[in-house]
């Protein structure tokens, strides 16, 4: 019998607890069906967590996650916690958990599914083929740089400082290449060279860790261009490796290319096989509660989980073949939906994936 596995679960705010349970439904499946053995904890974290603890990331929770093999999070944030103090803001708990806990490294893919190719805002015939990761650094930069207010000679100004050192550039550069090896084998870094100096050291390290991998191709790539070619040839990208504000920003507009952010999902990773996993959407406060989130996101960040953390790569086909039946089947919720009047909630969602979870041949 496999052994049992820890997942710390944090359902978070929005509809973070509807779809985080359905992912908890597919796991218990593939309990069923895998023979794999897990154990839940629950902690309150995000909006929910100032409410009720008056900070958004407590130390139980914190201590919770260490003590597990993975994290699964819904989503966290709301309106009602956006003119608080920043202490008191859920975005400061995620940025603190991921500091917290070494996750430096921000994994998302976007991949256009074929039945989902009118959903997007592009024309089918530029997206056609296009599967690409966004590698991003995740603990540096500029999130994390000093910050102050001050008085100048103009009176009131802020400081953001970025800041990077070579290791941590190199060792998201190295796992960027190591992902692009298991696919394609094409790696673009993004960077701002022309004209910022964390920016040149980027390049220079990561011009210097290329030489470990001669058998991936390698293109620097300027991040406004990047925005641009984004649009113009998503699927000449393989895997995007850049730094925490580049990448928050061009993850955003990568998975827009899909049409369905509601699809998405996301890992964030340390130097071991630790992760922390969550859809790629947010709390999307305006339908929480109201039973038509999609949750296929979460449901995809298991089989991130299963993949990345665990390596049950058979539960993970499972899962994502699941989805991919369901969706060709027709079967969607609100956001994906054509015909809105057609489409089913996120239990139905849920239950339908779950009923489609099976081994399959050669696994
Ligand atoms: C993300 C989000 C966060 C980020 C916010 C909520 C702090 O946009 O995970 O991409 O900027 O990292
Ligand atoms: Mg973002």
């Amino acid at each position: 019998m496999a052994d049992v596995k820890k997942i710390a679960v944090i359902a978070g705010d929005g509809i973070g607890p509807e779809v985080v349970a359905e992912a908890q439904k597919v796991i218990a499946k593939t309990e069923e069906v895998f023979g794999y053995r897990f154990e839940f904890e629950y902690g309150l974290f995000g909006g929910i967590a100032i409410d009720q603890r008056g900070t958004p990331l407590p130390e139980d929770t914190l201590a919770m996650c260490k003590n597990a093999d993975a994290v699964l999070l819904g989503a966290v944030g709301g309106p009602q916690w956006d003119n608080n103090p920043k202490e008191l803001r859920p975005e400061t708990g995620l940025l603190g958990i991921r500091k917290a806990l070494g996750l430096f490294s921000n994994i998302r893919p976007a991949v256009v599914f074929d039945c989902l190719k009118d959903a997007s805002t592009l024309k089918p015939e530029v997206l056609e083929g296009t599967d690409l990761i966004v590698v991003r650094e995740l603990t540096g930069g500029i999130y994390f740089g000093e910050k102050l207010r001050r008085e100048g000679p103009n009176g009131q100004e802020a400081v953001d400082t970025c800041v990077y050192s070579v290791m941590e550039v190199e060792r998201i550069a190295r796992q960027a290449f190591e992902i692009a090896r298991t696919r394609r084998k094409k790696l673009a870094s993004v960077d701002k060279a022309n004209v910022l100096e964390t920016s040149r050291l980027w390049r220079e390290t990561v011009i210097r860790v290329a030489e470990d991998y001669p058998d991936v191709e390698l293109e620097h790539v300027l991040v406004d261009n990047c925005a641009m070619q984004l649009l113009r040839r998503p699927s000449s990208f393989d895997v995007i490796v850049t730094e925490n504000m580049f990448g928050d920003i061009l993850s955003d507009e990568a998975a827009m290319l899909t049409g369905s952010i509601g699809m998405l999902s996301s890992a964030s990773l340390g130097e071991g096989s630790y992760g922390l996993y969550e859809p790629v959407h947010g709390s999307a406060p305006d339908i929480a509660g109201q039973g038509i989130a999609n949750p296929v996101a979460t449901i995809l960040s298991v089989a991130l989980m299963y993949r990345l953390t665990f390596g049950y790569h058979d539960a993970a086909d499972a899962i994502e073949l699941a989805v991919k039946e369901v969706l060709d089947a027709g079967h969607r919720t609100k956001d994906i939906a054509v015909d809105k009047n057609k489409s089913i909630g996120t239990e139905a969602m849920g239950d339908l994936i779950v009923a489609a979870i099976r081994k399959l041949q050669g696994n």
